[in-house]
């Protein structure tokens, strides 16, 4: 099972790459992504299956699965072969009191495909998955960790402040430099998105204005 498992996150993770090589040179934020991954150690040997574990927004992974078929059907085959191993979390600091929304906590998860909830540790890198349900709200907040986003699913709106919120598409990248206060709202479509910490993955995103 775990040689069965290796195989599946390596795959998925060779996918992104495989996508991400194909994005414009000059698309900020894309190669330093390629850069830390080539750097991070997948090989068997720190390989670790995390214990499976689902969260209730899981339940709009077959949705968005394939919807992103769309975008990338090597990603997103590779997201549905692995996605009854994957060990989905939401950040401990985040309830729906400080997202000001009811309902937030039920449709929002986030993934580790390297990082230590993951299935390489990762050097001060992180690499995976995050949903967002429609209709929702990611307020203002801010991180150390340098941030590429690459939407499976879309469209969405993001803003960086003071900016006003922009149109993101299916299949766009969204790059936040380290510390950029940054927001981002779903419209009618649950959002599926790659998301990268590129270093400094130990420093929790900071909410703006949050108790
Ligand atoms: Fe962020």
């Amino acid at each position: 099972m775990h040689d069965e498992t290796f195989h599946d996150a390596s795959a998925l993770i060779a996918a992104i790459m495989r996508e991400l090589v194909d994005f414009p040179d000059d698309t900020p934020g894309v190669m330093d992504v390629l850069v830390r991954i080539a750097e991070q150690d997948l090989s068997e040997d720190n390989f670790n299956a995390p214990e499976p574990c689902r969260k209730p927004a899981c339940r709009l992974l077959p949705q968005t699965v394939a919807s992103g078929l769309v975008v990338s059907p090597r990603v997103c085959g590779a997201i549905a072969a692995l996605e009854d191993r994957m060990h989905w979390f939401q950040a401990g600091h985040y309830s729906d009191e400080v997202m000001r929304q009811p309902g937030y906590m039920d449709s929002y998860a986030a993934m580790e495909i390297i990082g230590p909830r993951g299935f390489f540790t990762g050097d001060d890198f992180g690499l995976g998955l995050m949903i967002l349900g429609p209709g929702l709200h990611y307020p203002d907040h801010y991180h150390a960790a340098p941030e590429l986003y690459w939407l499976l699913t879309g469209p969405i709106e993001y803003r960086r402040a003071p900016g006003g919120f922009h149109i993101a598409g299916t299949a766009d990248t969204i790059w936040n430099e380290p510390n950029q206060v940054h927001a981002m709202k779903t419209g009618e479509v649950p959002m599926l998105c790659i998301w990268a910490w590129t270093r400094d993955v130990d420093q929790v995103p900071v909410l703006v204005g949050a108790a």
